[in-house]
C-alpha cells in the first residue's frame, strides 16, 4: 500500500466511524462468535499512546499490564445474561435493549492514581490522572476505528447503569477502576433492530471553528 493510499484509507475510516445504537425488546439469539475480530479490536486498543504506567497496585494477577486502562469483555451470551439481570432489577433504560442485540460489551476502565485521602470526588484532578484518561480514550477510539474497518456497528456509551457499583461487582471489576466507556459492538446485520445515530453526528463544526494558527 502506498503512503497516499494509507492516508486516503485512514481519512475515510475517521469519517466512516459513527455511533450506531441498536436496540430490541426481545433478546436476539446468541450467535457463533468471531474471536479473531474481537482479538483484532482489542489489539488495536493496545496500540494507543500512553504517557505513564498504571500504578503498581493494579499490576497484579493476569491483567498486570502497565497500560492505564483495563478492558472487561462480555460476549453475546454474557450480554444476554446481564440484560436479564438488569431487567430483573427493574431497569427500564436503553441498556438492556442494547444488550439484547450486542455481540460484545467491552467495559473500558481507566486506572486512577492511588489517593492519599479519599473524599467524595470521583478522582483526584491531577495531571497524571488526566493523562491516564486521555490514554484510555485513545484506546477506545482505536477500538471504534478497528470495528469500523470491519464493518462492525459500534457505540461508545457513558454506561448508565453499567457504571453502578452493583454491575461492577457482578462483572468482577474493582471499585478503584473508573468506567470511561461501555463499548457495544453489534452484529453487521441489524435488520429487525431499532438503530439510532449519535445525537451530535451532524452538528460538527468546521476545522477553523475549533483550531487556529499561531504566529509569534
Ligand atoms: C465519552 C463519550 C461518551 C458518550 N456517551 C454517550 C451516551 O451515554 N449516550 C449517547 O447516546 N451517546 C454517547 N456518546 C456518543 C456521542 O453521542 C456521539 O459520539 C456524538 O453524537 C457524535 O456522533 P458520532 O459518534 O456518530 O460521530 C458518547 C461519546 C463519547 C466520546
Amino acid at each position: 500500500m502506498s503512503d497516499t493510499n494509507v492516508a486516503r484509507i485512514a481519512s475515510e475510516l475517521f469519517k466512516e466511524r459513527c455511533t450506531s445504537k441498536a436496540l430490541a425488546e426481545e433478546a436476539w439469539p446468541v450467535p457463533d462468535q468471531d474471536g479473531e475480530k474481537l482479538a483484532a479490536i482489542l489489539e488495536a486498543a493496545g496500540w494507543a499512546p500512553f504517557h505513564k504506567p498504571a500504578a503498581r497496585e493494579y499490576r497484579v494477577g493476569d491483567q498486570d499490564g502497565i497500560e492505564p486502562w483495563r478492558c472487561h469483555v462480555l460476549d453475546a451470551k454474557q450480554c444476554r445474561e446481564l440484560r436479564q439481570r438488569l431487567l430483573d432489577a427493574g431497569d427500564t433504560t436503553k441498556i438492556p435493549k442494547m444488550l439484547a442485540v450486542a455481540d460484545y460489551l467491552i467495559q473500558v476502565t481507566w486506572l486512577q492514581e492511588p489517593r492519599a485521602e479519599s473524599d467524595d470526588s470521583l478522582f483526584d484532578p491531577s495531571i497524571q490522572n488526566m493523562e491516564h484518561i486521555a490514554a484510555a480514550s485513545a484506546a477506545i477510539q482505536n477500538m471504534l476505528l478497528a470495528a469500523t474497518a470491519r464493518e462492525i456497528p459500534n457505540y461508545w456509551s457513558s454506561g448508565g447503569k453499567l457504571r453502578s457499583p452493583e454491575v461492577f461487582e457482578m462483572l468482577g471489576i474493582t471499585s478503584e477502576e473508573i468506567l470511561l466507556g461501555s463499548v457495544l459492538l453489534f452484529p453487521r446485520d441489524l435488520e429487525g433492530a431499532q438503530v439510532k445515530a449519535g445525537a451530535l453526528r451532524h452538528s460538527r463544526s468546521e476545522v477553523g471553528q475549533w483550531s487556529r494558527r499561531v504566529e509569534l
